[in-house]
């Protein structure tokens, strides 16, 4: 067997490593081994007092997630408990002392938390996220972080989720001393340290000094609780987290504790964490292709060229030298490219500015962008990736003069959102290189990138354009080459939907706001607005799905944010502002039409907009354009605003039943036409009683068994 957990002595100090590679987790095994090496060194007479470390690049990073996951769907005993070994450790008659480096998240943090003094290398990292997968945490977390920090510091590290760095945790009081250089060698000395001074080497359960008085601490509470609702809309554990801190201010340390298990399993028991589970768990599917293994072969990529300089071809410029790759950016004429050059370098100062870029390193990634008007240098790059106008003659002719000038084993993308990836692809001669990298607006920003294959691309080259984004630091979800592939093709019926809610009766921020509500980071005009009118109205029109009000805000040149109106009219170019004429001009369409204008709930709207979207995604998952329903949830949730908390809109179906959602659809088909027909794959899942969850897990079963 493995051991998970080493025992040594040094110099008169127990060492205890734990050794659970790749991070460390709180796995079985480890917690045993843990307390075991406790006892051992309570008992062993030549010890005075104890290290606890983690082997390789990290302390431990938390507990096992797919524990947590069995727990959440009463599938197994969960994560193990370690509240006796907590106890062990605090009543440890020697000082135990916790060596961090890397990350301490969660469970880490909960375990060294017990600790009678905690060190760190300079790097390291402390955090309690459990409540980005809607939890709290479990392991008298709540009670302990208060207790060190102070209130007010500790509901602020909860509710954000976020991590600390050692020298912010010195300064709160988390950590007692960070060692510089060996981490072992320094914890060893420092252990032996306090080990000669006497102590007292104090229990963290007995430290109530900063746990503030019962006035400043309403204070902070609340505080932290308007916090909550507003960073963490619509979440629970937030807010519950904030009632455990109040737990540990009001009650003593065990009966706090207590109060925390309790609330830990309220959290499991909801829809928020297995929501948020599942969202974390199809984040890290998305990079398990079919028919690509390890073993695939992937292009290495050491020179980029992007073409076109405009909002997206700038973006991709950044993302690429951030990665540390060089990149040729060619532009036609020398406005466009001054221009595209000059909204990098200022994306870039704006990041110096916030702090997250020191100045040297805003020259040397801007020294990686070459601006250009020809295609010199393009002979040599290993990925061209080409972000002109959206427009099928010029993307051939320009892909035409790269398959022209690029080497045989250059990777040749487009960063098309609508078009043909094939017949992008058929104006080259070597169609398998060709694929297309859908990167999301602002590209330097957003993580979300659709990868689509084409019928002819090489599984070398989606195996490339996959771990590239990975390198970019991206998200890139496979996907097929259909119109609006993934995301964009569902938004469309959702938009549409939205358009026809307003000319049966209800207002654009009636809709927006029933969306908004529901967890939407924004509502659909106000996104149509953002992205602009013309760009829909391309698509709806070439789809026949346009609507009398669109049409007209078209006509009216009322194109959005980028004129000032649209759905909303605008004043500072960002805020949408309520416009009773559109309002009016929407009656008056809706009364040429002879639509009977009636007043509609938001129960009717959310219903409508979402069904028809997860129909549409149904049906791409039907024709095999997505992998897994659990793919187009991680793209709602990180390229469209869906809250993650209700996991995607495919988990969010199964959430409220594919039964129910089938019946409606059935009734929206009786009142609005055949417009709203039920995908026959929803239609089937919805008969037995299927989810869309079951449908992934039987296709993974499938083709693990015909890999055998
Ligand atoms: N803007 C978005 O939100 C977004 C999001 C995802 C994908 N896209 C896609 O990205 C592509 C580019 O969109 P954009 O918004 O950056 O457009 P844009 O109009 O901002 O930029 C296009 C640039 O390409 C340049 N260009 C045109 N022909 C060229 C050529 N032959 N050689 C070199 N440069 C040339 C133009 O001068 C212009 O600067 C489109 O296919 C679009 O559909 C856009």
């Amino acid at each position: 067997m493995v051991e998970l957990v080493k025992f040594t002595v040094e110099t008169g100090v127990a060492l205890i490593t734990v050794d659970n590679p790749p991070v460390n987790a709180l796995s079985a095994g480890v917690p045993e081994g843990i307390a075991a090496a406790i006892e051992r060194a309570a008992h062993d007479a030549s010890v005075s007092a104890v290290v606890l470390i983690g082997a390789g690049r990290t302390f431990v990073a938390g507990a096992d997630i797919k524990q947590l996951e069995e727990q959440a769907h009463g599938r197994g005993p969960g994560a193990p408990n370690i509240h006796q070994l907590l106890k062990s450790i605090e009543d440890c008659p020697k000082p135990v002392v916790v060596a961090i480096h890397g990350t301490a998240l969660g469970g880490g943090l909960e375990l060294a938390m017990a600790g009678h003094y905690r060190v760190a290398s300079p790097d390291a990292q402390a955090g309690q996220p459990e409540v980005n997968l809607g939890i709290i945490p479990g392991a008298e977390g709540t009670q302990r972080l208060p207790r060190l920090v102070g209130v007010g510091a500790a509901v602020e590290m909860f509710v954000s989720g976020k991590s600390i760095r050692a020298p912010e945790a010195v300064r709160l009081g988390l950590f007692d001393k960070i060692i510089e250089g060996d981490l072992k060698a320094g914890a060893i000395a420092f252990a032996r340290h306090v080990a000669d001074s006497g102590g007292p080497h104090r229990r963290t359960r007995d430290r109530n000094e900063k746990l503030g008085s019962p006035e400043s601490n309403a204070a902070i509470l609340a505080a932290g609780r308007e916090q909550a609702r507003k960073t963490r809309r619509n979440m629970i554990a937030p807010l519950r987290v904030i009632d455990a801190v109040e737990a540990a201010v009001t009650l003593p340390f065990e009966e706090g504790c207590r109060r925390e298990r309790e609330i830990v399993e309220q959290c499991l028991a909801g829809e928020e964490a297995r929501a948020l589970i599942h969202a974390f768990f199809a984040e890290r599917a998305v990079s398990k292709v079919r028919g690509i293994s390890q073993e695939t072969r992937t292009h290495s990529i050491r020179k980029a060229g992007v073409i076109g300089a405009g909002t997206m071809g700038g973006g991709i410029a950044m993302v690429l030298a951030n990665a540390g790759i060089p990149v040729l950016l060619k532009e036609t004429d020398r406005a466009a490219l001054d221009r595209g050059m000059a909204s990098v370098r200022k994306n870039y100062e704006s990041s110096v500015k916030k702090g997250r870029l020191t100045a040297q390193e805003m020259e040397e990634r801007l020294a990686l962008i070459q601006p250009q008007l020809t295609y010199d240098g393009f002979r040599d790059a290993d990925i061209i990736i080409e972000a002109v106008f959206e427009n099928m003659s010029l993307k051939k002719q320009v892909f035409g003069e790269i398959d022209r000038i690029a080497k045989g084993d250059c990777v040749l993308a487009t960063n098309t959102s609508t078009l043909d990836i094939d017949e992008i692809a058929g104006a080259t001669s070597r169609p398998n290189m060709v694929i297309g990298i859908h990167f999301f607006s602002p590209a330097h920003v957003m993580r979300l990138v659709e990868v689509v294959r084409g019928a002819r691309t090489d599984k070398e080259v989606i195996a490339t354009a996959m771990a590239l984004t990975k390198r970019l630091r991206k998200l890139g979800v496979l996907v097929g080459n259909c119109r609006g592939f993934v995301g964009n093709r569902m938004m469309l019926p959702y938009m549409r939907e939205a358009q026809c809610l307003v000319e049966e009766g209800a207002t654009p921020s009636q809709v927006d706001q029933a969306l908004y509500d529901f967890g939407m980071a924004m509502g659909i005009f106000a996104v149509d607005d953002m992205g602009g009118l013309d760009l829909a109205w391309r698509v709806l029109q070439d789809t026949k799905r346009l609507t009398k009000p669109g049409e007209r805000l078209y006509a009216m040149g009322r194109l959005g944010q980028k004129t000032g109106a649209g759905w909303y009219r605008y004043e500072d170019g960002r805020t949408p502002i309520r416009d009773p004429e559109v309002e009016a001009l929407i009656e008056t369409t809706a009364k040429q039409a002879g639509i009977a204008r009636r007043s509609i709930s938001s129960e009717e709207i959310i219903e409508r907009c979402l069904y028809i979207m997860i129909n549409e995604g149904a049906r791409i998952l039907d024709e095999g354009f997505a992998q897994r329903a659990a793919d187009i949830d991680t793209i709602y949730i990180t390229g469209y605003g869906f809250p993650a908390y209700r996991g995607g809109p495919m988990w969010y179906a199964d959430t409220i039943g594919l039964q129910k959602i089938y019946e409606r659809i059935l009734e929206f088909q009786r009142r609005h036409g055949e417009y709203w027909t039920a995908v026959p794959l929803l239609e089937q899942l919805a008969h037995d009683g299927q989810t869309f969850a079951a449908f992934d897990a039987a296709n993974e079963q499938a083709v693990a068994r015909s890999r055998e």
